[in-house]
């Protein structure tokens, strides 16, 4: 089965440090670069929370380091969520920072473009990189094969009443990538909720092997959730997606994003009436079948 080539775009961030490891760790995705954001902390910890992962499982994969702020706001973290390293609970003992590439995350992504097709952009954090490569070569969009993005909410927010976190951060990012024209499958929080991952799951992933002892220490200082509620697992779905489309139910709409409002900015308006829509959203998902993937994804692993 031909892989999926895909550039990974990630602020871990714990729930991006579990899709990260699925994804570089799958036999059917071949993640062909990653870059860093500044989202959930800043772009210096978010950029060596990717090296310890890429040196944990000895992955000899280029990372380009990307923007140190949003578009034109100042950045807001996440660290209550995830620690102040971005991804605490688990001592990486080292880094190989052979692996950091010395161009930036846009110039990365444009070299790699211009030199591969059929590439994927997988987008787990504010989607600032991916903004401003487009502002930086606008004709790199016929480059693109698609983008699988974590983010927005159909309904309530999770970092304003109407506004998820990486639409929020950078709204102005959301709304260039939402008006682009390219072809958008989006993993709005809802489904990230239903997708939770419950403690007694998490609680044998630990006994799997070393990266389930180690994605067990990092869950284990998640604050997304609880081992009893569940964890939200949303930066995740994406690399399900890619793995098995079945576990999803799709639907088309048009998606706008608010940048004017004062109490709303970032918001995503999810319309599934509208007949001009902009990107496909995962409405529903089979969690008994996610649960067993998740799993599954774990103990491929070392
Ligand atoms: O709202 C959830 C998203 O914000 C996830 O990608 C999480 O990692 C944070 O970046
Ligand atoms: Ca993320």
């Amino acid at each position: 089965m031909k892989k999926h080539k895909i550039i990974l775009d990630t602020d871990p961030g714990i729930d991006d440090a579990v899709a990260i490891t699925a994804a570089i760790n799958s036999d059917l995705i071949d993640t062909k670069l990653i870059t860093s954001v500044s989202g959930n902390v800043d772009v210096d910890k978010t950029t060596n929370n990717v090296l310890k992962l890429l040196t944990f499982f000895d992955k000899n994969i280029e990372i380009a380091k990307g923007a140190e702020q949003p578009l034109i706001r100042h950045p807001v973290f996440a660290s209550k969520v995830h620690g102040e390293s971005g991804m605490d609970g688990y001592d990486f003992v080292n880094v190989n920072e052979n692996l950091l590439s010395d161009h930036s995350a846009v110039h990365a992504m444009i070299h790699l473009l211009e030199k591969e097709d059929d590439l994927t952009i997988v987008c787990l954090g504010p989607l600032t990189n991916i903004a401003s490569l487009l502002i930086a070569k606008p004709s790199i969009k016929e480059k693109i094969k698609n983008l699988v993005i974590m983010g927005g909410a159909i309904g309530r927010g999770n970092l304003g009443i109407y506004t998820e976190f990486n639409f929020g951060v950078d709204p102005e990012a959301a709304r260039i990538i939402f008006e682009s024209g390219l072809d958008i499958s989006l993993f709005p929080i809802e489904v990230g909720v239903k997708a939770r991952i419950f403690g007694t799951d998490i609680d044998k992933i630990k006994t799997y092997n070393q990266t389930g002892h180690m994605l067990y220490n990092l869950l284990s200082h998640y604050r997304s959730g609880s081992f009893d509620k569940g964890l939200n697992m949303y930066d995740l779905l994406t690399i399900a997606y890619l793995e098995d489309q079945k576990l999803f139910t799709m639907e088309e709409a048009r998606v706008d994003i608010e940048t004017q409002g004062e109490f709303t900015s970032g918001a995503s308006l999810i319309d599934f009436t509208n007949n001009t829509p902009n990107a496909k959203i995962a409405s529903d998902i089979d969690v008994e079948r996610f649960t067993e993937w998740f799993k599954n994804a774990i103990k491929r692993c070392r």
